[in-house]
């Protein structure tokens, strides 16, 4: 079954072909750059990419595949979970490519994608994350800008929601951090690389939440610990008149590279403790078959090696996508979850009446 899927849900315009589980081709544009001076992305902008290179996009990935739009079985697109008005360009340009050549539509919740992208295989048919099948039960976690949510998936698409952040997720923290570091927007990925630098017990942060009996996270305390620390580092808080706020970008400009290294690997380890800790007490008392993890922040190496020994200690497998264009954002995890769709909800899969196929903003799992 060849899918084309589209994903809007934030500031990449990503398209990607796919036939089954074998990713034919994926592209992924975006002016990220351009956001990162406002430190986050800024929707209208987002918007107006979209419209301007969803063409483009589905032509390249249609060419890289080497195949036409006519020989495209279903069109599938992410509904949600993301910024509204960027879902929109997504949702109306898959409605106008199932209605112009009348293929039938796939609405995919995003969150969901970022787990099945562990299923996506490349063009010789291996798993390009090493998994071949989820093994249930299982546990799944998805840690992304937006989310920290464990799941316990007893089968496939059967999730019960049994652990959550309260407040901020862990992307966020670190994207919020990094910030206040000087670094851009999404800032996850030069924390890392200045973590590793830096010396992880220069400061003891806390891992909020550890001592609770629940699966959830607290990620605002451990940020706002962080900022006061800063503050600490370099003497005051500069005010933005009139919004009682700071210049978070100023603070970094007073801090040497290594009391900066220094905060990025102390918060890197409390957050990734964090996390681990609460890890440890769902996979000791469920004991899943399989440890299954998506979103973006799977691309950090230490929480990758903290996992793989946590899942080593339990003796059981774990999986999370092993290249790091399919651990963020990514048109071809749509296209995989699409397939599995088809494959075990069969009819119920297609959203059949496209008038109705309306953006979900908070859609969950
Ligand atoms: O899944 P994703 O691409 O988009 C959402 O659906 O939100 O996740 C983006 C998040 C951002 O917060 C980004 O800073 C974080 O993933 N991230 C990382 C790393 N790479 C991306 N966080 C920590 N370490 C990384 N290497
Ligand atoms: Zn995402």
């Amino acid at each position: 079954m060849k899918i084309l899927a589209i994903d809007t849900s934030c500031d990449d315009t990503s398209v990607a072909i796919s036939e089954n589980q074998k990713i034919l081709s994926n592209e992924f544009w975006s002016k990220l750059k351009l956001h990162s001076e406002w430190g986050g992305v800024v929707p209208s902008e987002a918007k107006r990419q979209h419209e301007e290179f969803l063409p483009l996009v589905i032509e390249k990935a249609l060419t890289d595949a080497g195949i036409s739009i006519e020989d495209i079985d279903a069109i599938a697109v992410t509904y949600g979970p993301g910024l509204a008005i960027a879902l929109e360009p997504g949702i109306a340009k898959a409605k106008e490519l199932a209605e112009k050549y009348d293929k039938p539509l796939i609405a995919v919740n995003h969150m969901i994608g970022h787990i099945y992208a562990n299923l996506a295989q490349d063009i010789e048919e291996k798993s390009l994350s090493l998994v071949d099948e989820f093994k249930f039960p299982a546990l799944a976690l998805t840690i992304s800008g937006g989310h920290t949510d464990l799941y316990l998936m007893e089968g496939h698409f059967k999730f019960e929601h049994i652990g959550q952040t309260l407040d901020d997720s862990i992307g966020e923290a670190f994207d919020k951090v990094g910030r206040t570091l000087g670094f851009g927007f999404p800032a996850g990925k030069a924390m890392e690389d200045n973590a590793l630098k830096g010396n992880d017990s220069a400061f003891n942060f806390p891992r909020p939440l550890s001592n609770t009996s629940d699966y959830n996270w607290s990620y605002s305390g451990l940020k706002t610990a962080v900022l006061y620390q800063i503050k600490k580092l370099t003497g005051e808080y500069h005010s933005k008149p009139g919004k009682g706020n700071y210049k978070m970008e100023d603070l970094a400009s007073s801090l040497t590279d290594s009391q900066i290294a220094d905060i990025a690997a102390s918060f890197q380890k409390a957050a990734v403790d964090a996390l681990i800790i609460k890890l440890r007490k769902a996979i000791k008392n469920i004991k899943p078959k399989m440890f299954v993890v998506g979103g973006g922040v799977i691309a950090n190496t230490l929480l990758r090696t903290e996992l793989e020994k946590l899942v080593a200690e339990n003796d059981i497998e774990i999986t999370y996508p092993k290249p790091m264009w399919l651990c963020t954002d990514n048109a071809a995890m749509i296209a995989v979850t699409a397939y599995y769709m088809t494959k075990i909800l069969e009819d119920k899969a297609y959203h059949n009446d496209l008038e109705s196929l309306d953006r979900v903003p908070n859609l969950e799992i």
